[in-house]
């Protein structure tokens, strides 16, 4: 039986260069989305010239019954899920005394919670298959902290404690639970910053560039193989030495 990974908020950015890495290596991808956009289509076909099945799954992760409901079509048309990579992510940066309610609780619930969804929904197959690999996207900021950013750094150290706890949960079924923590990445999330806060970035960046999507999803990949099957529990950080 050919190998599934289910990856959410997978259109673009991260998600998506992971979705196209995993299915070089064989997976087939259930590719969860929030909003149709024009390229989704053209990403299933460029996937699928990789000789594997990709299934766009549509879905909010921060609704609890979307993620029964992608997850069970995922499970319908793969039988199994051998990789959750829980990539979905949003920013609403303010510094906390103009920031509002609903901007803190949209990125817990998106973040945090939505990780808390889509893991919940999946964990039972991956307990009766006793293996799996589960990867979850923080952000050194989440260990850091970042002035402007207390709801978005407290929704990534919450995926921090998450991933340990659920480690040590399920470490004896063989299913391996591990965070990565990525600096600063090239995508749509981090353009909307001015040129000069991106040089100021770059200057602290030990390596001297920004990273790449790639440089994420090469190391979903490690942590999907068997060369990775005795680590568990563990945040890595892909952030050019940004955090030491
Ligand atoms: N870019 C960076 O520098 C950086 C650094 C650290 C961590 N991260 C994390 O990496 C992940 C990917 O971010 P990115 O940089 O590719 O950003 P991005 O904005 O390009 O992509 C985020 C993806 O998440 C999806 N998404 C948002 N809300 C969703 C929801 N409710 N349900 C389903 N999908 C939803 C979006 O549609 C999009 O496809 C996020 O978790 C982000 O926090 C990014």
């Amino acid at each position: 039986m050919s190998k599934t990974a289910l990856i959410t908020g997978a259109s673009k950015g991260i998600g998506k260069e992971i979705a196209i890495t995993l299915s070089k290596e064989g997976y087939n991808i259930a590719l969860n989305y929030r909003k149709e956009n024009e390229e989704l289509l053209k990403l299933k076909e460029d996937i699928e010239k990789n000789n594997v099945k990709c299934l766009l799954i549509q879905g909010d992760v921060s609704n609890f019954e979307d993620c029964e409901r992608f997850v069970k079509e995922t499970i319908q048309e793969f039988e199994n899920i051998d990789v959750l990579v829980n990539n979905a992510g949003i920013t609403k940066d303010m510094l906390l005394m103009r920031m509002k309610k609903e901007d803190f609780e949209d990125v817990i619930d998106i973040n945090l919670v939505g990780t808390f969804n889509v893991t919940k929904n999946v964990i039972q197959y991956m307990l009766k298959a006793r293996a799996g690999r589960i990867i979850n996207i923080s952000s050194v900021v989440g260990i850091s902290g970042n002035a402007g950013q207390t709801n978005y750094s407290a929704s990534k150290a919450g995926i921090i404690g998450f991933t340990k706890s659920l480690a040590k949960e399920v470490a004896s079924r063989n299913i391996l639970v591990n965070a990565i923590a990525p600096g600063f990445i090239k995508t749509d999330m981090t353009e909307v910053l001015s040129e000069n806060v991106k040089e100021e970035i770059q200057k602290n960046i030990p390596l001297k560039r920004i990273g790449e999507a790639k440089d994420v999803a090469n190391l979903v990949k490690f942590l999907s193989s068997e060369e990775s099957s005795y680590i568990t529990g563990q945040v890595i950080n892909v952030d050019g030495g940004m955090l030491m």
